[in-house]
This record gives structure tokens, C-alpha cells and sequence, in this order.
């Protein structure tokens, strides 16, 4: 079986033996996030003299790896991050693939990596979530993560762009991000570490990124926090993301609600979900902008009421409410500190369009053709 791409061709090689139906569903019935993962692989090559060649969809096992191979030490890789979700009628739909292939592009552009065409990406998720569709879960706040990637796989230790590349996409069945769900998270502002400066890798989706958040993280949670919120390296005044998310504020309520969410610097990471919401926010009625907003706007908007919700959103955790802030010389409540009727009013309204339970006004699902 094979499936032509544009320069691409998936050969498709299913697993032998496929995992028992009990085993399956006692694994979906509670997956984590992550932590699991389907019975295929999707896996391609490239070189300088060939481009990409060599692609195939096998079943799911590790990769064998010279200690020499570039990604080892000098990070060059890329990744995305994006969801298959059981829709009511039980066939899959994939969100919004072609803006994650797009961004992939970008993030590898950036990475001095090649770029995999969309048409191979879509391609190899719509192969790969075929032939593992039994494990797209069913449970309402359950989906099949998707997790392509792309790494500096030449066996080679002087730094420069990689000569051989490797693509892999792998799925997780997984349930929300974090283990409390929905529940609003308290951050902590880091002053002693920055994400990213300008002209950085900042709006790129690259490991180096989150590997060099985890100190910060660490901090935030020895300061009783659960996330860190990121500010901008040169001032350290104007907010940027959380962990690995971007971050809405709602001035205002009800239908005159405002949603700010901090603009693309080139030191952000341009969200899908960020992007879905600034939409349906119009959508909603909401007025929506993308602007800055400083540490103390924040503070002062809290204390005057006229700032009434933050969240964070992104593709694993859609949208987490954020409760209570906390830096070296303050903190505060973000509202009554719980989750915000128009940050929940959001969430319901994207997870509707995901699950096929509403209206795809935009044409952001993807229907994977089941054999
Ligand atoms: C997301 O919010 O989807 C992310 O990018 C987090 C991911 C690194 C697990």
C-alpha cells in the first residue's frame, strides 16, 4: 500500500500484530498526557543530494541513534503540536492541520532545517490516524495528540546545518495537559530568566526553547507557583507567554467584554489556539486585540476590576484559567480567582467546533478519510 504526496510517497507497512481491544481500551480509559502512544509511526529522509525520500508509516518502536548524530548536541529540530478529535458521529477530524504545517515550515526555516512540504505533513497524519483510529479516544476531553518533529540526524560534530534530516511523527492518546483539568493556575513573573530576546528562536517551535524554560519553571513552583509567566527580555515589563502558551486578558464582562492578548513580537510563539480564539472571539461578539500589556496594567486593571480574567491557551490544554499572580514584589487575584465566564464561554465554543458538536464556520476541521 503507498499514498502519493506532492515529491512524497508514503509507504505503509501496518503492524502485524495489532494490540488487543481489552488492553487498547484499558489504556484509553485513562491515557495522561503523552505518556502512551498508538501502534504506527509515520518516518522520512532527507539529504542535500536527495531531499526527502525514504517514507514510510511502520509500526511504532524506537530509533537506533549514532552517539555522533548532530541533534545530540547541538538541539537543531523542530516540532508541532495538534489534535485528532472522535467527532459526535464517530468519524476523526484533525484541527486546523495546514496551520500547523505551515508554522512547521516556519520553525524549520528558522532551525536551518529543509522544509517538509504540507501536503506530505497532512499526509502522513491522515495515514498514520488511519490506521490507528481506534485509539482517538472517545471521552469528551480526550483527542489523539499528534506530535511531528524534525532533527539534525547527520553523524557529524561540527556545528552546522545538518546534511541529513529526519522526520517523525508519532500520536498519544491523551487527556488534558494538566491532571486538574480546568482548574485556574497561580504564575509566577520570572525577572531572573528570559524566553526569548529578539532575533532568537522565540517564535519558533523548538526544543531549545522549552529546555531552557525548565529553570524558570523550576522557580516559579519553589515559589509555590504553578507556571511561569515569561516577560519580555529587555524590560522586563510586558507580558509574553506562560510555560509554553500564549495568554489572553479580558477587560470588561459580558457581552462588552474585551480580549487583549499580547501581540507577535517575534519573540512569541504564534499559537493556532491563539490565532482560533482572537477569531472566535470576533465571532462571539467580543472586542479583540493584540497589544501589549505591561506587568503593571495587569496589577492595576485587578485592583481598579477593570481587568476581569486571564487564561492561557494552546493545543494540549486548550484553555487554563489563570488565578493569581506572583512576582518578587507582589501578588494578586486575577477577578475571585476562579475560572472567568468569558474564558469558559471560549473554551466551550472551540471544543464544540473540535468535537463536530458545532458549526465549523471557518473550515478548521479536517476530516481524516477512513478507510
Ligand atoms: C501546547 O500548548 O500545545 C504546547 O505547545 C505544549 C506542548 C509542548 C506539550
Amino acid at each position: 500500500m503507498s499514498a502519493a504526496t506532492v515529491g512524497l510517497t508514503f509507504n505503509v507497512t501496518p503492524a502485524v500484530k495489532r494490540a488487543p481491544a481489552d488492553e487498547r481500551e484499558r489504556i484509553l480509559a485513562n491515557p495522561g498526557f503523552g505518556r502512551v502512544f498508538s501502534e504506527h509511526m509515520a518516518i522520512a529522509s532527507w539529504d542535500r543530494a536527495r531531499g526527502w525520500h525514504d517514507a514510510i508509516v511502520r509500526p511504532y518502536g524506537p530509533i537506533a541513534m549514532d552517539p555522533g548524530t548532530s541533534v545530540l548536541h547541538y538541539a537543531q529540530a523542530v516540532f508541532e503540536g495538534l489534535k485528532a478529535y472522535r467527532q459526535k458521529d464517530g468519524r476523526i477530524a484533525v484541527f486546523r492541520p495546514e496551520a500547523n504545517a505551515n508554522r512547521f515550515r516556519r520553525s524549520a526555516r528558522r532551525l536551518a532545517l529543509p522544509e517538509l512540504p504540507d501536503s506530505a505533513f497532512v499526509e502522513a497524519i491522515d495515514l498514520l490516524v488511519r490506521l490507528d483510529a481506534d485509539w482517538v479516544p472517545t471521552e469528551p476531553e480526550h483527542s489523539l495528540y499528534l506530535r511531528p518533529f524534525m532533527y539534525a540526524s547527520e553523524v557529524n560534530l561540527t556545528v552546522h546545518p545538518s546534511d541529513a534530516v529526519t522526520f517523525v511523527l508519532i500520536a498519544s492518546p491523551s487527556a488534558s495537559y494538566f491532571p486538574s483539568g480546568v482548574k485556574p493556575v497561580t504564575v509566577w513573573l520570572s525577572e531572573d530568566f528570559s524566553r526569548a530576546a529578539p532575533g532568537g528562536t522565540g517564535d519558533a517551535k523548538t526544543g531549545g526553547n522549552y529546555a531552557g524554560s525548565l529553570l524558570a519553571q523550576a522557580q516559579a513552583a519553589e515559589n509555590g507557583c504553578d507556571q511561569v509567566v515569561w516577560l519580555d527580555a529587555i524590560e522586563h515589563r510586558w507580558v509574553e507567554e506562560m510555560g509554553g502558551m500564549n495568554l489572553f486578558f479580558v477587560f470588561g464582562s459580558g457581552a462588552k467584554a474585551r480580549l487583549v492578548t499580547p501581540e507577535l513580537t517575534g519573540t512569541l510563539l504564534p499559537g493556532v489556539t491563539r490565532d482560533s480564539l482572537l477569531m472566535l472571539g470576533k465571532d462571539l461578539g467580543y472586542e479583540v486585540e493584540e497589544g501589549r500589556i505591561s506587568v503593571e496594567q495587569w496589577q492595576a486593571g485587578c485592583a481598579d476590576g477593570s481587568l476581569t480574567e486571564a487564561f492561557a491557551c494552546g493545543t494540549a490544554a486548550v484553555i487554563t484559567p489563570v488565578g493569581a499572580a506572583k512576582s518578587a514584589r507582589a501578588s494578586w487575584v486575577i477577578g475571585d480567582g476562579k475560572p472567568g465566564a468569558v474564558s469558559m464561554r471560549l473554551r466551550s465554543a472551540l471544543v464544540d467546533i473540535q468535537r463536530g458538536a458545532a458549526p465549523d464556520v471557518h473550515r478548521w476541521m479536517h476530516a481524516v478519510p477512513l478507510a
